[in-house]
C-alpha cells in the first residue's frame, strides 16, 4: 500500500518535472539573413540573439542563419509569411515583391547625402508609416538598420557617365535600381545575392553596386578589377517579423524582445559606417581591385544623369512618399 502511493508519487513528480521542463522550452526565433556574420547587419542579428536571450532570461532562443544558408532572398520572404521563419532583416530594395513598393523610395539614386539625412527618415514618422504598410501584408515590421552608401565595382575602371554604357550589372530586385542603371546605360540583371560572386567570377555579369561591407565579405573585389567609390544610392535594411507570430508573444517576451530590438538598431546603426569604412581599407590593402574616389565633378555627372529616376518612378512609388522623404531630407528636385 505504502509502495503504491510513493510510485504515485514518484509518477506525478515526474509528470509535473517533465510539464514544467515543457513550460520551459524556450520560444524560438529563427532569423535568417543573406549576409556574412561580420556585416552591420550579421553583427546586429547577433547582438539581437543575445539581448534577447539575456532580457528574456533565455525564454527566447533566437537562432541566427547567415549567408543564406537557411533561405535565399526571395524564398526567405515566403518562408516568412508562411511561418517557416521569425524573423529577417531583408534590404530595403527587396519589398517590391511583396507588394510595398513604396519602400523603394530609398533605392532612389542621391535621394541622402549622409548617414544623418537618412536617419530622419528611418528613425522618424516616415519611416514609422513605411512599417505599418506591412501590417497588411502579414509582416511585422519592427526596425530599420543601416548598411551603408554604395560603390559601383566592374573589370573597367567607372569614372565618368560614358563608362557605364553596355556594362552588364546584377541588381537587387527594385524596379528602381533597373531604372536607375538604365539611365546611365547600365545593362541591369536581377539576381540573388548569394549567387553574386559566382555570377562575377564567371562572367554572367560585368558588375555590381554594393556597400563596402558586402562587397568585401563576398570577396566580390576578388573578382572585380576596380572599385569605383561613388556613394550614389543606399542600400540598408528593414527588420521584420511574421506577425501573427509576432501578435502571439506572451506581452511580456514581446516587451522584452522590443527592448533588445530597440538596443540593436542603437548598435546596428552605431557600427554601420565603422565597418564599410574598415571593409573599404581592407579592399584596398588586399590589392586584388584597383580602388578609385570619385571626383566631385564625376559624382555631380552621375547625380544628373540618374536623378531623372526620381520623376521617372513617382507613380510606382508614389509622389506622395518621396515627397515626405524630400521633406525629412530637404532635397531639392527644382535644383537637379
Ligand atoms: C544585396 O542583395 O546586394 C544586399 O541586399 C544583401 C544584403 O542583405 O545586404
Amino acid at each position: 500500500m505504502l509502495a503504491t502511493t510513493r510510485r504515485l508519487l514518484i509518477l506525478s513528480a515526474a509528470l509535473l518535472a517533465g510539464g514544467s521542463a515543457l513550460a520551459q522550452a524556450p520560444i524560438v526565433i529563427k532569423f535568417s539573413h543573406v549576409v556574412a556574420n561580420d556585416t552591420p547587419k550579421g553583427k546586429a542579428a547577433d547582438f539581437f540573439a543575445k539581448r534577447a536571450a539575456e532580457l528574456t532570461g533565455g525564454k527566447v532562443k533566437v537562432e541566427v542563419y547567415a549567408n543564406s544558408t537557411l533561405y535565399k532572398d526571395k524564398e526567405e520572404m515566403e518562408a516568412l509569411q508562411l511561418g517557416a521563419v521569425q524573423m529577417l532583416a531583408p534590404s530595403l530594395a527587396k519589398f517590391g515583391p511583396l507588394g510595398a513598393k513604396e519602400f523603394e523610395v530609398f533605392d532612389l539614386p542621391f535621394i541622402f547625402d549622409n548617414y544623418a539625412e537618412l536617419h530622419k527618415v528611418t528613425q522618424g514618422p516616415v519611416g514609422q508609416m513605411l512599417l505599418s504598410k506591412l501590417e497588411g501584408r502579414g509582416v511585422k515590421g519592427l526596425a530599420f538598420w543601416d548598411n551603408g552608401f554604395k560603390s559601383f565595382s566592374a573589370n573597367k575602371p567607372l569614372k565618368n557617365v560614358d563608362d557605364f554604357k553596355g556594362v552588364k550589372m546584377r541588381i537587387q530586385s527594385s524596379k528602381v535600381l533597373e531604372a536607375q542603371m538604365r539611365a546611365i546605360g547600365v545593362l541591369p540583371q536581377q539576381m540573388a545575392f548569394s549567387e553574386v560572386y559566382q555570377a562575377l567570377q564567371t562572367g554572367v555579369v560585368d558588375g555590381t553596386e554594393n556597400p563596402h561591407s558586402n562587397l568585401f565579405t563576398q570577396k566580390m573585389h576578388e573578382v572585380q578589377k576596380h572599385v569605383s567609390v561613388s556613394d550614389h544610392g543606399y542600400l540598408g535594411y528593414a527588420v521584420i517579423s511574421n506577425k501573427k507570430f509576432w501578435d502571439g508573444l506572451p506581452a511580456d517576451v514581446r516587451g522584452k524582445l522590443e527592448q533588445a530590438m530597440k538596443e540593436s538598431t542603437e548598435y546596428a546603426n552605431k557600427i554601420a559606417k565603422e565597418e564599410n569604412e574598415a571593409a573599404l581599407e581592407k579592399v584596398k590593402a588586399s590589392g586584388k581591385s584597383q580602388v578609385y574616389a570619385m571626383s566631385p565633378a564625376e559624382r555631380l555627372a552621375l547625380k544628373k544623369a540618374m536623378t531623372k529616376v526620381h520623376a521617372e518612378m513617382a507613380s510606382r512609388i508614389g509622389q506622395d512618399v518621396i515627397n515626405a522623404v524630400y521633406k525629412e531630407t530637404g532635397f531639392d528636385p527644382s535644383k537637379l
